[in-house]
């Protein structure tokens, strides 16, 4: 099979690491790439949103598969076309990632389905919106913006003061342009956040084990959102009882209900969750694999992936056998460059990389890396992911930090606390979950085992 990954971070690294040992593969490409893919693919110097071109190499190279890692090219279309020009892809189309492009869309196939989420209203106008916030008696209330937002669209307020400030800046001054063109206005809920990876065909659902991130920049959960400072995985915390209600209440009336409006899905639904006393409720989708979850999942992930997502991309998920996972646990750390998820510097050699890379063990997925007169530097902000497996958490812990101190850049940075709060989590989501059935709230209801 000849395949193409889309995209240049730590995610499409893993997917691409994980498709080159499948016995399948004839030729593996990756655009953009990094210094990271180049090992295990041939990098095509084309961006990940340049549509036009992407399919056109896909045609000229009579590709079997085109797996898509971020969102962008998947709201831009990129996938209809290229099933348009008769190439298999693992990813939806734009109807299908506006489930991740617009939080109101989102909110609409949530309240139609009647999947659990936090109840919200939607506003158009700023002076509506903040007449809502003025009369509003329970805080804080959540202010989103409806559109793609790099992880800054979503504001808790604490009082009507600072809401209202909020609704100016996003509707007003325009602050994240058209995406705060329409905001919604959400209940808080609270409790422990948890998320499902499922991938589908739209039909078949293959529930991936799941992965927990850690989205703060600082230790202790503190300081601003990013894309993910690191991961684990399983998740102890997630028991099979809550996964089977997590299953039942939300990923098979999620999934039916894309079918039910038309939308042929096919690719993998990423279901963030808020875990509360009255059960799991939806914060948001994504239609893409999480980075860093992809890497977690590509580490355990014991079967041949290439099958599966060839599977999904042509609708025949349903003849697969349930894969493999190898049962040890699966630390990931991620490496980033001083300053994000603010500006930061680039362009610092990177050292120690094959030091790390032979410990037992240890992969090391770049993200933001590129090759410069035969060096590997920093070209982003998330720079490494560096995963190290072990029979229990804290023995992963270690093989993924002993890696981490092998390498270095000038700036180099990490979260020491990943895979710590693993017990803590557990026993938060147990007495939530137990606070909810002594209530009679929905954490009552049987579920199916
Ligand atoms: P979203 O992009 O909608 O997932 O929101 C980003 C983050 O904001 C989530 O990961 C949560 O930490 C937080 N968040 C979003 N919606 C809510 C809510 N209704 N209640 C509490 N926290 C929320
Ligand atoms: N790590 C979170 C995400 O990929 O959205």
């Amino acid at each position: 099979m000849k395949v193409l990954v889309v995209g240049g971070g730590g995610r499409e690294h893993a997917l691409c690491w994980k498709i080159a040992q499948s016995p399948k593969l004839t030729k593996l490409y990756c655009a953009p790439g990094n210094a990271g893919t180049a090992d295990v693919a041939e990098n095509v110097d084309l961006a990940a949103t340049d549509v036009a071109g992407l399919v056109r190499f896909a045609v000229s190279q009579s590709l079997d598969l085109v797996v898509v890692g971020p969102e962008d090219p998947l709201v831009a279309g990129l996938a209809d076309e290229l099933r348009e020009a008769g190439i298999a892809v693992f990813g939806p189309g734009a109807r299908g990632a506006e489930l991740e492009g617009s939080k109101a869309a989102t909110k609409d196939l949530l309240e139609r389905h009647r999947i659990p989420t936090a109840t919200a209203r939607r506003f158009d106008r700023s002076g509506q919106a903040k007449t809502y916030l003025e009369n509003c008696t329970v805080w804080p209330q959540v202010v989103k913006a409806d559109g793609l937002a790099a992880g800054k669209g979503v504001i808790i307020c604490k009082d009507a003061r600072e809401a209202c400030r909020e609704i100016d800046s996003l509707m007003e001054e325009r602050r994240l342009g058209g995406a705060g063109e329409r905001v919604l206005i959400e209940e808080f809920l609270e409790g422990e956040e948890a998320s499902v990876l499922a991938i589908t065909d739209g039909e078949a659902i293959l529930i991936l084990e799941p992965v927990v991130d850690h989205k703060q920049v600082g230790e202790g959960d503190t300081g601003p959102n990013t894309g993910g400072m690191g991961v684990y995985s399983p998740a102890p915390s997630l028991t099979r009882r809550l996964l089977r209600q997590i299953e039942q209440r939300v990923v098979i009336p999620s999934i039916h209900g894309l079918r039910r409006e038309g939308i042929d899905f096919r690719g993998v639904l990423f279901i963030g969750l808020m875990i509360t006393e009255q059960g799991p409720k939806v914060l948001e989708y994504n239609v893409r694999f999480g980075d860093p979850e992809m890497q977690a999942v590509a580490r355990r992930f014991k079967s041949d992936l290439l099958p599966y997502l060839h599977a999904t991309a042509t609708g025949k998920l349903s003849k697969m056998a349930p894969p493999d996972w190898d049962p040890r646990f699966c630390v990931g750390v991620v490496a980033a460059s001083e300053g994000y998820p603010g500006s930061y510097r680039k362009g610092d050699r990177i050292r120690g990389l094959d030091e790390a890379g032979e410990r037992q063990d240890v992969v090391v997925f770049h993200a933001g890396t590129s090759e410069l007169e035969g060096e590997v530097v920093t070209s982003g902000g998330r720079v490494l992911c560096v995963t190290g497996m072990g029979e229990t958490i804290d023995a992963a812990r270690d093989a993924a930090y002993g890696a981490y101190d092998d390498i270095d850049w000038a700036g180099k940075f990490c979260r020491r606390d990943i895979g710590t709060r693993v017990e803590h989590r557990k026993e938060r989501i147990r007495k939530m979950l137990g606070a909810g059935r002594t209530k009679g709230g929905a954490g009552r209801e049987p579920v199916r085992d």
